[in-house]
């Protein structure tokens, strides 16, 4: 099993953002990076504000987390990455651009350093194969919101060795949460079960069945979720659950991973959900008042 001391994270999102924070809460020196200094303005300002909130709630204290915050880094460069142990890449989910950047890294980072993917819906093997070190190379694929979600799922690609899985499965437990360990399938266990779900809900809105709120409500109060399929799909990303459904779709050729279409003509006109203001929400208003479909 290699030592981590350095985690760098690629992608500063609402995703990177989240791993960031984890890792550097778990006492790991972490450095950030994105192509868009606007990205991490916003990472930077989003760890501030989760991490005040944890101080608030008692679960952290004002010297540990002007600690965690310390050991951030945040850059626009690539170059910074050669110094990690790990580099997590949590970029848009778009495999050549994942590709390019993997090509990237593996020109600049020690052959000892090992690459983890976030995907939600590609294939570990696949990206693994582009990136120079299929045997460094495994999935962690993390939940939203990450500091406040337990699950990591530790993906495996065919190539990936016993070595990099158990110095995957250390990190997670490290960072103070739990591991499934999942196949190298399109959508690993929790999206393989829910995105066709979040789909129908939009499927149901789409065919008039019920309102948004009254989807929602169906489900929070007959099912106990803590939230709704659709106010659900706008923490997600509705731009990100259009590319794990058309990925998804991709693999297993089942009309039930298809995005709506409802789904896709909101992503065109810029309703990406809680990170554009607006989704199946309205955002701008507190508390977040339903819109109607367009
Ligand atoms: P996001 O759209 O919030 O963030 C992506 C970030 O990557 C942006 O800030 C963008 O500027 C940056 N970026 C794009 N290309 C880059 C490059 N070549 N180099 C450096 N930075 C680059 O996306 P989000 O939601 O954080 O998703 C990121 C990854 O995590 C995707 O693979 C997604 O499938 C996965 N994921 C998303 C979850 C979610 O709930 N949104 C849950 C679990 C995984």
């Amino acid at each position: 099993m290699s030592a981590i001391r350095t985690v760098g994270v690629v992608g500063a999102g609402l995703m990177g953002a989240g791993i960031a924070q984890a890792a550097a809460s778990a006492g790991f020196a972490t450095i950030l990076q994105d192509v868009a200094e606007a990205a991490l303005t916003r990472a930077r300002a989003g760890m501030e504000k989760s991490t005040a909130k944890f101080v608030e709630k008692g679960q952290m204290t004002a010297e540990a987390r002007a600690a965690a915050l310390g050991r951030v880094t945040t850059t626009t460069g690539l170059g910074t990455m050669a110094r990690a142990d790990l580099v997590i890449e949590a970029i848009t989910e778009d495999a050549a651009v994942k590709s390019d950047l993997y090509q990237e890294l593996n020109a600049l980072c020690p052959p000892t350093t090992t690459f983890a993917s976030n995907t939600s819906s590609l294939s570990i093997g696949m990206l693994a194969a582009g990136s120079g070190r299929p045997d460094r190379f495994v999935g962690l694929h993390f939940f939203n919101p990450v500091p406040l979600m337990p699950l990591v799922e530790v993906i495996r690609g065919v190539a990936t060795s016993q070595e990099t899985y158990d110095t995957a499965l250390e990190f997670v437990r490290q960072l103070g949460k739990e591991t499934v360990e999942a196949r190298d399938v399109p959508g690993f266990v929790v999206n393989l079960l829910l995105v066709p779900y979040l789909l129908d809900a939009v499927r149901a809105l789409e065919r008039g069945v019920a309102s948004t709120a009254d989807i929602d409500r169906g489900m929070v109060l007959g099912c106990g979720h803590p939230m709704g399929p659709l106010m659900l799909l706008d923490f997600v990303g509705l731009d990100t659950v259009v590319r794990i459904g058309e990925i998804m779709f991709d693999g297993y050729r089942e009309e039930r991973y298809a995005p709506p279409a409802l789904l896709q003509r909101m992503v065109a006109a810029g309703s990406l959900g809680r990170k554009s203001g607006r989704g199946f929400y309205d955002y701008t208003v507190t508390p977040p008042v339903a819109v109607s479909p367009a």
